[in-house]
């Protein structure tokens, strides 16, 4: 009697445990389909069936859970979304974070939930970054929000002319920099045409050409332009290659830096305090594909860029739960 208590009540806390699961499963079924925007137009469920064709037992259940959770109410027939719901997972809002959820519905889940399957064949997934090149672009950018301080103040304490970006996606450092009237060129080389074709449409628009350039290039085999940079930036570049690599890829960044230069690294770090949890789920996602590496830990990474001839500056907290550092570095 008392082991069948015991097993029901260890059931009821796992099913209380997946409870805080349902609120993010709301919003990204209302981000992925823009309902909240839909609903702010004034509709019912009944509108909403008609105009586009839904199923409508599964979006009225959507729409009690929504009820339920706060995210909307009902007044009458009709359903109104909260203004929080509205304002971050309206696809129109400047300030939506749905991609955030979409990459672990989309990206993360499904990778996490074959891992039984790809444990026992020993097959590991290969990862498309341009299936979810949009989706990446919004996530990082968040990070870049919350990094570019860090950047930022090391770039005013080098006043560097030369700077380049390694892997730098669609160029949001560079250009950020670039408009902040610092005086050096800023250069950017990714191995994905689509972020650099990105990049140059965005530099071009805002002016700055003249100031921030862009090249289609793998960095292991890129024909340098120009002399050394006075600052080199890796940011979220790690994970694409193997632990064993990374210390090359230091040794190529230390032919590409001035004596002076300082080398920055924004990275996630695996298992580092206070993001062990994050850390650990991302980690697993990494070692889910064959094409991605498992994150670097603090001690390695260290390692990695002293057998290249570099010695730690600073490390500094880009953001702590998800254990996302910015890292600086400088030849000894
Ligand atoms: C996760 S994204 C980070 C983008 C940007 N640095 C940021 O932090 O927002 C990593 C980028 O590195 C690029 N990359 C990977 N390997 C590379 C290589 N060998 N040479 C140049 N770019 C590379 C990828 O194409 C991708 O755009």
């Amino acid at each position: 009697m008392i082991a069948e208590y015991r097993k029901m009540w260890e059931a009821r806390n796992w099913m209380k445990k997946n409870e805080p699961f349902l609120p993010t499963w709301q919003a990204y079924v209302g981000y992925r389909l823009d309902l909240f925007e839909k609903i702010s137009r004034g509709a019912t469920i009944e509108s909403l069936v008609d105009e586009y064709g839904y199923e409508e037992n599964l979006l009225r259940s959507w729409a009690d859970t929504g009820v339920v959770l706060g995210h909307l109410k009902k007044e009458g027939d009709k359903l109104v979304p909260s203004k929080k719901m509205l304002r971050f997972f309206s696809r129109k809002s400047d300030d939506t974070v749905g991609e955030l959820l979409t990459e672990l519905f989309e990206m993360h889940m499904p990778a996490l939930m074959n891992y039984p399957e790809m444990i026992q064949s020993n097959r590991k997934e290969k990862f498309n970054g341009d299936d979810f090149g949009k989706t990446v672009a919004a996530t990082s950018a968040l990070i870049e929000k919350r990094a570019f301080g860090h950047v930022a103040a090391e770039i005013d304490a080098q006043k560097p002319n030369w700077v380049l970006d390694i892997g730098c996606g669609t160029g949001g450092y560079l250009m950020k920099l670039a408009k902040k009237a610092n005086p050096g060129t800023f250069v950017g080389v990714d191995i994905s045409k689509d972020c650099i074709d990105e990049a140059r449409e965005k530099a071009s628009k805002q002016g700055l050409d003249e100031k921030v350039k862009f090249y289609y290039a793998d960095i292991n085999t890129w024909d340098v332009p120009n002399g050394l940079f006075d600052v080199v930036m890796m940011n979220n570049l790690l994970h694409y290659y193997s632990p064993d690599a990374r210390e090359s890829l230091f040794s190529r960044v230390a032919e590409l830096v001035s004596k002076k230069g300082t080398v920055i690294v924004i990275t996630p770090l695996y298992l580092e305090k206070g993001g062990l949890r994050f850390s650990a789920a991302f980690n697993s996602f990494m070692e889910a594909h064959e094409n991605l590496y498992p994150l670097p830990r603090k001690e390695e990474l260290i390692q990695d860029a002293a057998a290249a001839g570099f010695k730690l500056k600073s490390v500094k907290t880009v953001v702590r739960e998800g254990s996302w550092y910015c890292m600086s570095f400088s030849k000894k």
